[in-house]
């Protein structure tokens, strides 16, 4: 599915606004995730924190584990934005290597992850970001073909 400037934009800023809610008091870092289905949807999400600090949850997952368990399967494009949690965003935030798995699980070669540096969206496909993926079948890349 082609994605236009606009809907980039929006879900970029849906992306800040879910940021918001982050819970971050360990690491004072905020981020925010804005995930699109194919079928037009917005599943938000922001990063959570725990005292013991493994259980942490990033803002990608947490979009991705909502939109899943509400049933949505297919996705075009997810925004993310993250920096200190009591500034503005001024760098990118590219998502780390445990959610781009779970991203694997659900999305084809051409997902596209867009980024924020709260003054320009750069894009990255799938494909880009975890080349040569893992999964059990080649059919499994992405579920559906
Ligand atoms: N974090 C995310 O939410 N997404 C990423 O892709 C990178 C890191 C969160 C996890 C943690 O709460 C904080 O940012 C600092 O690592």
């Amino acid at each position: 599915m082609k994605i236009d400037q606009k809907q980039k934009e929006i879900l970029v800023a849906r992306a800040k606004e879910a940021r918001s809610k982050s819970y971050c008091p360990y690491s004072g870092f905020a981020v925010g995730a804005a995930l699109l289905t194919q079928d037009e949807r917005i599943y938000t999400g922001a990063n959570i924190e725990s005292a013991s600090y493994s259980p942490t949850v990033c803002a990608e997952r947490v979009a991705f584990f909502g939109a899943i368990h509400d049933g949505a399967r297919d996705f075009s494009a997810i925004a993310v934005v993250g920096g200190e949690s009591d500034k503005a965003i001024s760098s990118f935030c590219s998502p780390c290597g445990v959610c781009r798995q779970v991203m694997s699980e659900f999305c084809r070669d051409d997902f596209l992850v867009i980024l924020s540096d709260g003054n320009q969206i750069t894009e990255i496909t799938m494909e880009a970001l975890l080349p040569a993926r893992f999964a059990l079948k080649e059919t499994e890349k992405g579920g559906k073909a």
